[in-house]
């Protein structure tokens, strides 16, 4: 997920490239806002935090880009184009090394595991929001 920070950047196009460089398909692609309830469910696992308020008041202060991205190890590979969470251990050259400065403002969020993008897609999109598709005779990766 783009948070709204991408938008503000007009970074949108920058960094889906960088998805897309990498070889990661994708497969579903949409602009929301989300409002406070999806945001609360989103980062539920964080609730009492001290950054929690300002993560999900961050998260519904403009739209934000969902995408589901195929690839195998698609995971791993999305979290090392990212960065870590915490910006100052992110690198230049990951997407949160490079446009954010703050950990909570972090531009950028991206499923940890298989059970949790099974959960985020599901929040975050309909069964027949995803297109499936393959590159035929072409192995450009
Ligand atoms: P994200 O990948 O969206 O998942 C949870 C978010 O909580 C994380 O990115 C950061 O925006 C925020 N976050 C996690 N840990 C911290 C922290 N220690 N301090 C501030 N914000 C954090």
């Amino acid at each position: 997920m783009l948070k709204p920070g991408v938008l503000h950047r007009r970074a949108v196009g920058e960094i889906v490239h960088r998805f897309e460089r990498k070889g990661l398909k994708i497969i579903a692609l949409k602009m929301i806002r989300m409002n406070k309830t999806m945001a609360e469910t989103h980062y539920a696992e964080h609730v009492g935090k001290k950054f929690y308020q300002e993560l999900v008041d961050y998260t519904c202060s403009g739209p934000v880009v969902a995408m589901i991205l195929e690839a195998e190890s698609a995971i791993s590979k999305v979290r090392r184009l990212i960065g870590p969470t915490n910006v100052n251990d992110s690198q230049p050259g990951t997407i949160r090394g490079d446009f954010a400065a703050s950990t909570t403002l972090n531009i950028v969020h991206a499923s940890d595991s298989t059970a949790a993008a099974e959960r985020e897609i599901a929040l975050f999109f309909k069964p027949e929001e995803l297109c499936l598709w393959d590159d035929g005779n072409h192995s450009w990766f």
